[in-house]
């Protein structure tokens, strides 16, 4: 078919973090460009039911316990306080809704058409959108992902009982005690929120740590403060079954090794064990394109499939399930269509958990960094030795830099403290930059900030931080 003859240059499939972000950098390349979405709302799983409803909660949820049981009284103000989570939820609703219809503007603003409806591949080329048969020169497939059920616990989010993250986010009430089932992300967000707003909270997760993936000393402390905040862990134990009932749940547990089973009731149980990449439906046999065992779309450097003229970013390909690794890949993915170079930089992708403290970090872990080879030099710096946060009242955490021996060169940073997301990006920019620690420790930083732990630990990989 002549370039001519497509009804657009490119055709994104989802419109999430990836796929709308891909759709407006093709468009402000001159690219005539479609994106596909089956959803009511712009913005994906991050907009609709992942990112932006799970701050908003945890921030209404912080604000409750702050004011509640937490810094209001250290600081001699006294409040009655009582929760109206109606108003709450409602607060949450508002900002998703504008928020997704942000991205409808955007795309008018640039001329993106939306074409609604569920989108499968007819050949390379030509997609059936509803009852539309579209041809474009580039398909990008930004299909997302989707929740890992568990064997046994089924999930049903009409009754509100076993939820997943989606109905998480929408309970009607504070549950007597929920139970979550997977101790990573989102367990502990969601976790974090309902504890606030006074359910009883036990997590049962199947490793004997807290959050895989993350520095070993950041998954210890986390452990330690999240059970200080009053939530229950149960490390390297397994859930075999769900049995439910009138008022609630009888779950049985058992030790991960095998072992004695026991029985826990739950009020309300959420499934957050993980997600999966989503393509069901995209009818993938019919352009010969195959995905990895993990269900994955393989892609190169460019984000190209194995599919001349098909292309795929976010959550549907390897890496982490992240929404801003999504959108630098939309990004990259439009500017290469578009015959520039797109390029994402998988080394440094910041990740950040909203809790209370927040959990950050971005690179290697000291256990990758050992294991990948190298001889590392690690600093350390407490939040209780830094002033702003004794201050505040908000010493938990530290910070820590991970630093290449010969080369002092920065291979990872990991941050728990109260400002851990905002904090990491200076990090990553200096990784960006090939940073070594003594770059971050001559660095000057603002005084008093939670920033200067981030200087200081970097002045502990030399030995010589001024404050401890
Ligand atoms: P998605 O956002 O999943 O979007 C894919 C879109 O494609 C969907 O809207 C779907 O309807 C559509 N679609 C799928 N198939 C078709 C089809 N065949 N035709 C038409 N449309 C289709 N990440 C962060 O970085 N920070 C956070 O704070 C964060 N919080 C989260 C909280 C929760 C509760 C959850 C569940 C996730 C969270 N994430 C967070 C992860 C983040 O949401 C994802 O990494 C991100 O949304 C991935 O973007 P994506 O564009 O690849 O896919
Ligand atoms: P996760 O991978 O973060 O955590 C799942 C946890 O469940 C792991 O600790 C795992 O060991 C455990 N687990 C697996 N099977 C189990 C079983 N049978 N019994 C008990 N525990 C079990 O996945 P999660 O929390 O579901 O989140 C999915 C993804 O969404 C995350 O990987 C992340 O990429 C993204 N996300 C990102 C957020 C952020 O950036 N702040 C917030 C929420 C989600």
């Amino acid at each position: 078919m002549a370039e001519q003859d497509f009804d657009y240059d490119v055709l994104v499939i989802g419109a999430g973090p990836g796929g709308y972000v891909a759709a407006i950098r093709a468009a402000q390349l001159g690219l005539r460009t479609a994106c596909a979405e089956s959803r009511d709302t712009l913005g994906g799983t991050c907009l609709n039911v992942g990112c932006i409803p799970s701050k908003a909660l945890l921030h209404g949820s912080e604000l409750f316990e702050e004011a509640a049981h937490g810094h209001f009284a250290t600081w001699g103000i006294k409040a009655q306080v009582e929760l109206d989570l109606d108003a709450m939820q409602a607060e949450k609703r508002k900002a998703v809704g504008e928020l997704t219809g942000g991205i409808e503007f955007l795309f008018k603003k640039n001329k993106v058409t939306w074409l609604k409806g569920h989108a499968a591949f007819e050949g390379a080329h030509t997609v059936r959108v509803g009852d539309q048969t579209v041809s474009a020169r580039d398909i990008v497939i930004a299909t997302g992902s989707s929740v890992t059920p568990l064997p046994g616990v089924p999930v049903d989010n009409e009754k509100l009982r076993i939820v997943d993250s989606t109905g998480a986010l929408a309970l009607p009430e504070v549950p007597d005690h929920l139970v979550v089932i997977g101790g990573g992300v989102i367990g502990l967000e969601l976790g974090s929120v309902w504890r606030r707003l006074g359910a009883r909270v036990t997590v049962v997760e199947y490793l004997d740590q807290l959050l895989p993936g993350m520095d070993g000393d950041v998954r210890k402390e986390a452990a330690k403060i999240f059970r200080k905040q009053g939530m229950e862990l149960r490390l390297a134990t397994k859930v075999t079954g769900a049995r439910e009932g009138e008022n609630g749940v009888t779950l049985t547990l058992e030790p991960a090794a095998g072992g004695t089973q026991e029985t826990l009731e739950a009020s309300h149980v959420l499934v957050a064990i993980g997600r999966r990449p989503h393509t069901e439906g995209l009818n993938l046999d019919s352009i010969g394109l195959a995905t990895n065992s993990r269900g994955q779309i393989e892609t190169d450097h460019d984000f190209r499939t194995a599919v001349d003229g098909v292309w795929a970013i976010g959550d549907v390909v390897p890496g982490p399930m992240l929404a801003h690794k999504a959108e630098d890949e939309g990004i990259a993915v439009a500017e290469n269509i578009a015959g520039q170079t797109g390029i994402v930089n998988h080394a440094v992708i910041p990740s950040v958990v909203y809790t209370s403290p927040e959990i950050a970090g971005v690179g290697l872990t000291e256990e990758e960094a050992k294991a990948n080879g190298h001889a590392v030099k690690v600093g350390k710096f407490p939040m209780m030795a830094n002033s702003r946060a004794k201050a505040n009242r908000d010493t938990d955490g530290f910070v820590k830099v991970i630093a290449e021996a010969d080369s002092d060169r920065v291979l990872g940073v990991w941050i728990i403290n109260s400002l851990a997301g905002t904090m990491i990006a200076q990090a990553a920019q200096a990784m960006e930059f090939g940073a070594t620690s003594e770059d971050i420790a001559y660095t000057c930083h603002a005084h008093p900030t939670h920033s200067e732990a981030l200087k200081e630990a970097a002045m502990a990989v030399q030995g010589k931080p001024i404050h401890i």
